[in-house]
């Protein structure tokens, strides 16, 4: 049987290298797999859980779908389209926060990190994220969900939805119950500039993440100012302990290339930071660069990029629509 992946990226801007190291770059893989049936979704719903500015909101769409593209994701292979266009996201997500319970949802770390102090004043939307996230998972019978370590505890999340509605209506098997496929050595990019917090898109700081769309020069730069310690690479993994920038400059560096970690250690043991940061400068140039081209390139190509998301926002509603039915049958619409 053919595995069906499906995974979500919210059209927030600044798509960077741990979106692309976490995540896009295993969609690609995944998509260039003829056992797979792949759905990447824009996920515009999720995003406007912070305020957005909405002529902005309508570029980041078409910005993450020239990021999929220039990645390597091949929309003649995978469908590609945004959460909003497919009403069953919204609905879905209405009948499971029915099912899913406050008690579940209080316990995601990620709303408590971005509600911050105040979470009076955060939106209801970000607080039921994950179970619209449970919808979007749920619809395609997803068997198998790319993301980057930071959503695991959603997925998680995800699987006890499914499992409560299938019990509470005894339709046994009807969600399928998804794998997380996380990556092992790279899961979590971390920042240039703290080593401590994840690479983010929010992050005031430009110069704490390498962009997708980040030229030459800016990679460099942004490199040569990441924080490192004093100490030179070290030449076994167990010395990295504690030494937070350097074990991320040596995990994007192992990504990129390839290698695990302890081959990169291996290659650079007891040389000084300054010499390894000209090979990651430039195995990041050699690899971002040409990504970066790309989606430059497909932005002019504002129709193309539509109609990528009309066609797959028709696949995907085709696949949703029948999915619907069945849980309308079910409930007792
Ligand atoms: P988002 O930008 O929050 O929509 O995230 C899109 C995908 O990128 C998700 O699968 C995230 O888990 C992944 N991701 C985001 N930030 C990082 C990071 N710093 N390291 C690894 N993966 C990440
Ligand atoms: N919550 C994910 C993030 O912030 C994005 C997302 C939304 C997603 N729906 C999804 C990821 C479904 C995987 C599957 O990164």
């Amino acid at each position: 049987m053919k595995k069906k992946i499906f995974s979500g990226v919210q059209p927030t801007g600044n798509l960077h290298l741990g979106n692309y190291l976490g995540a896009i770059k295993n969609f690609v893989k995944l998509n260039d797999d003829p056992e797979n049936h792949c759905v990447f979704c824009v996920v515009d719903l999720h995003a406007i859980t912070v305020n957005q500015d909405p002529k902005e909101l309508r570029e980041n769409i078409r910005e993450t779908v020239a990021t999929f593209v220039a990645s390597g994701i091949d929309p003649k292979k995978s469908i590609i389209f945004n959460q909003s266009k497919v009403s069953a996201h919204s609905e879905v997500a209405w009948i499971l926060s029915c099912t899913a319970r406050m008690g579940w949802l209080n316990r995601m770390t990620q709303f408590k990190e971005k509600a911050g102090k105040d979470k009076e004043k955060a939106s209801i939307g970000l607080y039921s994220y994950p179970i619209l996230m449970a919808a979007d998972i749920l619809l395609y019978d997803t068997t198998h969900v790319p993301v980057g370590d930071d959503q695991k505890q959603h997925l998680e999340l995800c699987r006890d939805i499914a499992q409560k509605f299938n019990n509470d209506f005894k339709v046994d098997n009807f969600f399928k119950l998804p794998e997380p496929l996380i990556q092992k050595e790279f899961s979590r990019i971390m920042s240039l500039k703290d080593g401590s917090k994840k690479m983010s898109k929010s992050e005031l700081s430009n110069l704490s993440r390498i962009n997708l769309t980040d030229s030459e020069d800016q990679i460099i730069n942004k490199i040569k100012k990441a924080k490192t310690d004093t100490l030179p690479i070290p030449s076994n993994i167990d010395e990295l302990n504690g030494r937070l920038e350097a074990k991320n400059l040596l995990i994007i560096y192992s990504s990129l290339s390839g290698l695990t970690l302890e081959k990169t250690i291996n290659k650079f043991a007891e040389k000084n930071f300054s010499e390894f940061k000209k090979n990651l400068s430039q195995i990041l140039v050699d690899k971002i660069n040409p990504i970066s081209q790309e989606i430059k390139k497909l932005l002019n190509e504002k129709s193309y990029l539509d109609k990528i998301l009309l066609e797959g926002s028709k696949n995907a509603n085709q696949i949703a629509s029948k999915k619907i039915e069945k849980i309308h049958e079910i409930v007792g619409f």
